[in-house]
């Protein structure tokens, strides 16, 4: 199959591409590099020893994607394209619902004037909000999600819940990510976050190899086993091969449909820290604050469906999650742009 990768180079579409390939698809990705390198891609090539099909430029350019579709015969789209900063999305939500919004909105008007209607959308377990019981489960109606990069993804999944009803031809499937981290094994590709990162894993990884000195730890008075934050955390691998099997189930599987992609396991900071440690050998200095503004206590996967409709089961613990986002972040500790110590 022919597959139109979004945001390919980012981090999870990067890894899902070289997924692709390694199954036999072609990919063309669609990429405009704002937060993303065309290093990964030349890195895709190398472990994969294929090739990528590149289009530079945006899913809200309708110019662009009209003339893609035009061009090149496509049978599916994973769509990665987004921005994904909680921070960012409340000092600047416009920027989010123009790319977020905006952008799938053109995408999928340009499939359908291309007769193209297999759509997966890298959606979040944010949508779900605070109050539910765990583990959360895809039936649980959509919360209040505390940020407009989380408002951003629930109304794109309404919208693609409209298109489908609207119109039987339409199969899309609604990927609920939990907390991904990792980092493909050969340390050759993995999340360069720009700026000062503000996830857990990706601060933590700077800080074990020197270019941060402490780790600010939001909150030791959440009511968890040690009072610190507790997420699903997911192997990017594991993710990656989850999109494909939604893919290749929507096959037969017409209309939305909704799958959570998590391990079904919680995590505290602290438990991620001394994780870290173990994998790196290294000393994680922190200090503990106060909590962050829009957190939840903890919140982790029910992954069943999946389980059950995919075949899809995540199979990386957290011990080799950080092993390799280690020999990612230590193979290349300034990310693309600082070239890799690989050789
Ligand atoms: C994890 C835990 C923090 C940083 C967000 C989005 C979600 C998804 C992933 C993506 C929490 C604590 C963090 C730090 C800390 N979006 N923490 N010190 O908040 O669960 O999810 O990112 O693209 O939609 O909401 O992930 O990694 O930021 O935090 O103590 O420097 O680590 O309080 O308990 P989060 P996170």
């Amino acid at each position: 199959m022919r597959i139109l990768v979004t945001g390919g180079a980012g981090y999870i579409g990067s890894h899902t591409v070289l997924a692709l390939l390694e199954s036999g698809h072609e990919v063309l990705v669609l990429d405009n590099f704002s937060n993303s390198n065309r290093e990964s891609l030349k890195r895709v090539e190398e472990l994969s020893g294929k090739t990528v099909g590149l289009v530079e430029g945006d899913t809200a350019d309708t110019a662009c994607l009209e003339h893609l579709f035009r061009e090149q015969p496509i049978d599916s789209v994973l769509h990665f394209a987004g921005f994904k900063s909680v921070g960012e999305s409340m000092a600047d939500p416009l920027a989010y619902y123009i790319n977020n919004l905006a952008g799938t909105l053109a995408l999928c008007r340009a499939m359908s004037h291309a007769g193209v209607y297999e759509l997966v959308f890298s959606s979040s377990a944010t949508i779900y909000g605070d109050g539910h019981p765990m583990p959360l489960q895809e039936s649980y109606p959509a919360g209040q999600p505390a940020s407009p990069y989380g408002r951003s993804k629930l109304m794109v999944e309404h919208v693609l819940q409209d298109l489908a009803a609207s119109d039987g031809r339409w199969r899309i499937a609604l990927l609920r990510y939990f907390n991904p981290i990792g980092a493909h094994p050969s340390g050759m590709i993995g999340d360069d976050p720009r700026g000062l990162p503000t996830n857990l894993v990706p601060f933590v990884s700077q800080v074990a190899v020197g270019r941060r000195d402490e780790l600010v730890v939001y909150g030791n008075d959440y009511p968890t086993h040690d009072g610190t934050g507790v997420r699903d955390y997911l192997h990017v691998m594991d993710l990656a091969e989850g999109h494909l099997r939604a893919m290749e189930a929507l096959r037969t599987r017409p209309g939305v449909n909704i799958w959570n992609l998590g391990t079904g396991q919680g995590h505290s900071v602290l438990e991620v820290i001394a994780a870290y440690e173990r994998a790196s050998n290294r000393h994680i200095p922190y200090r503990v604050e106060s909590r962050r503004p829009g957190d939840i206590a903890a919140y982790w996967a029910d992954p069943s469906k999946a389980r059950a409709e995919l075949d899809w089961q995540a199979r990386r613990g957290l011990e080799e999650m950080v092993a390799d986002t280690w020999q990612w972040q230590k193979t290349n500790p300034h990310g693309y742009q600082g070239g890799s110590n690989h050789e």
